[in-house]
């Protein structure tokens, strides 16, 4: 017999939304993952940051592929007919650029993106077949950082993994190493793996490029907190958090937070949780690793993966490494 008392005790349904904000919110110091970025609005707002003046990371990396992708593809495929799976749903103009390349060398080309994020994965999927033809998208709904598997590849063909866009960057470098031996176990012998990472350089470059004048990372940032007052019926007051990029050259990292401008209560309803916050006590919102030239390579061979080659810009601000399993 159930009582009523023991249904009014039911535990409230945990998603992985309503853990990671309980668990982040409940650290000391406050934090929350950088994935809670991407939701609807916030996908809509990294778009417009990759666009920004100050964010160098998307047109340079883009550039390094325009003008290497050919080059990439000869050296990841080197002889072999080539496959391409991508781990996060990826930017159409990158990737197009080394399906283009793909396609320009063996005719056709079957490309696997894998996300968490089934829309993205649609919407991408859609972008790549308008715009490029002799693209075959066989789409994988998955969480990479959890686990791995690709579709099986044919006898005398290559896999290419591409990550690129610096995502990367989230991870700590032990972590990074972590995720990267595990997509290595997925992969065999000959496969080939191409990762784009963004590069130490001068200090206020990088802050810029985390703090534009127009105020858009900083709405990113925010959206955090709208984000967590919908979906978990929180009352933040987004305008009473200051965004706050620094450079923590310790650990080479950009960091962002969220910084309480004064003393206040946030309830969180879905929670049942109310977190007082001090004047200027702020949440870590999100680490982006900036690495040194070498660093990148010994990540590489840590995680199984023999170097092969790097292309970089002219300023030396951004590398695209492939390294081979
Ligand atoms: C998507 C992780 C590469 O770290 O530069 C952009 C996210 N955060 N502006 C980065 C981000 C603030 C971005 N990555």
């Amino acid at each position: 017999m159930t009582s009523a008392a023991s249904l009014s005790l039911a535990p409230e349904v945990e998603t992985p939304v309503s853990s990671a904000v309980r668990r982040g919110i409940l650290s000391r110091p406050k934090r929350l993952p950088p994935w809670l970025f991407y939701d609807e609005a916030g996908s809509r707002l990294f778009e417009r940051i990759t666009e920004l003046p100050e964010y160098y990371l998307t047109r340079t990396e883009r550039a390094i592929l325009t003008t290497h992708a050919a080059s990439m593809i000869a050296q990841a495929g080197d002889g072999a007919r080539l496959r391409i799976s991508e781990l996060g749903a990826g930017s159409a103009a990158k990737t197009c650029l080394l399906l283009n390349a793909a396609i320009e060398r063996q005719g056709a080309v079957r490309y696997e993106p894998i996300d968490v994020s089934a829309s993205a994965l649609r919407a991408a999927a859609r972008r790549i077949e308008c715009e490029v033809a002799g693209v075959t998208v066989a789409p994988r709904v998955m969480d990479y950082t959890n686990g791995l598997g690709f579709e099986p590849r044919r006898e005398g063909e290559r896999r290419l993994v591409i990550y690129i866009g610096s995502s990367i960057g989230n991870f700590e470098p032990e972590e990074a190493v972590r995720l990267l031996r595990r997509v290595r176990a997925a992969m065999d012998p000959g496969d080939a793996i191409l990762l784009g990472a963004d590069l130490v350089k001068d200090r206020d470059v990088l802050l810029d490029a985390y703090d534009d004048a127009a105020g858009v990372t900083a709405a990113f940032n925010r959206n955090l907190l709208v984000r967590v007052n919908r979906e978990l019926s929180a009352d933040f007051n987004p305008l009473a958090f200051a965004h706050r990029a620094l450079w923590n050259s310790a650990q080479s990292r950009i960091e962002m937070h969220l910084e309480s401008r004064r003393a206040q209560n946030v309830h969180l309803a879905a929670l049942d949780l109310t977190v007082h916050f001090c004047a200027g006590e702020s949440i870590h919102t999100e680490n982006s690793y900036k690495y040194a030239a070498g660093q990148l390579q010994s990540v590489l061979e840590r995680a199984g993966f023999e170097p092969d080659a790097t292309w970089n810009d002219e300023q030396h601000w951004f590398a695209v490494t492939l390294g081979r399993a």
